[in-house]
């Protein structure tokens, strides 16, 4: 993982002077839109992109080749893994964790309490959402704390999700049920009567087994 990062005091001076911030400047390495503030002690892998009117908040470490679009935050000790992409408007709180080459769709919501209250502190008290390799989570969609989205599981848009998600499940609806399988590329499958799957797209090949499926190859 890459260290090179500057610290926010940095940032806000350029800021005040109006001076974008050159990619050579930034280490050469990755791009922080002058809009943007990235706090101290952050990493961020080569190539990432950090787009306008974000927030990277310390003691997060980003993978290399992640893009994060318009107005998002990255929460305290956040661990996100690299080619993840991001899109417009998430926010991504302290507690949640984020394996390589997962898709967040725009204005997906996250949650880290499950019973939050003005007046009493629950920091202590945060649940660990994992977003595992390859998923993608849609449009609008909201992901309830303390669950585990499975390698390669697609959420539809506007899905609520409030348990576990197996690989590879198509999930849909408020509270989010499955409604199929995908795979890797994200198409759906269909099975034939001994239950494998082949994906056009790259002929994949996959077997439902015991309502979990096995990739073969
Ligand atoms: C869930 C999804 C993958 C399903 O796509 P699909 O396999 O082509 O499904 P279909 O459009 O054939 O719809 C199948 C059924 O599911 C319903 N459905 C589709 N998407 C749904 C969603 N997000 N929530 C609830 N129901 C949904 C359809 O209305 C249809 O219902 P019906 O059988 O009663 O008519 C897709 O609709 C989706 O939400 N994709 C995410 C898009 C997104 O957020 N992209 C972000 C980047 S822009």
């Amino acid at each position: 993982m890459e260290k090179k990062y500057i610290s926010s005091q940095e940032w806000k001076k350029r800021l005040r002077q109006e001076k974008p911030i050159s990619k050579k400047e930034a280490g050469g390495s990755f791009f922080v839109h002058e809009s943007s503030i990235v706090d101290d002690n952050v990493h961020i892998g080569s190539g990432t992109k950090i787009w306008h009117f974000s927030h990277i908040l310390s003691g997060s470490t980003i993978g290399q080749n992640c893009s994060f679009g318009q107005n998002c935050v990255v929460g305290s000790n956040v661990k996100i893994g690299s080619g993840v992409k991001v899109q417009n408007n998430v926010s991504i709180y302290e507690g949640i964790e984020i394996e390589d080459d997962v898709f967040v769709g725009p204005s997906a919501v996250f949650t880290n309490v499950v019973n939050p209250r003005a007046f009493i502190l629950r920091k202590s008290e945060f649940k660990k959402t994992l977003l595992k390799y390859g998923c993608s989570i849609g449009a609008n969609a909201t992901v309830v704390c303390g669950v585990t989205i499975g390698e390669y599981a697609l959420i539809g848009s506007g899905a609520v999700v409030s348990k576990d998600v197996k690989p590879y499940a198509l999930m849909a609806g408020v509270p989010a049920r499955q409604i199929g399988w995908v795979s890797r590329a994200g198409n759906r499958l269909e099975f034939d009567t001994d239950g494998f799957a082949v994906d056009a797209y790259d002929g994949s090949r996959y077997k439902l087994e015991d309502e979990n499926i096995v990739f073969l190859e």
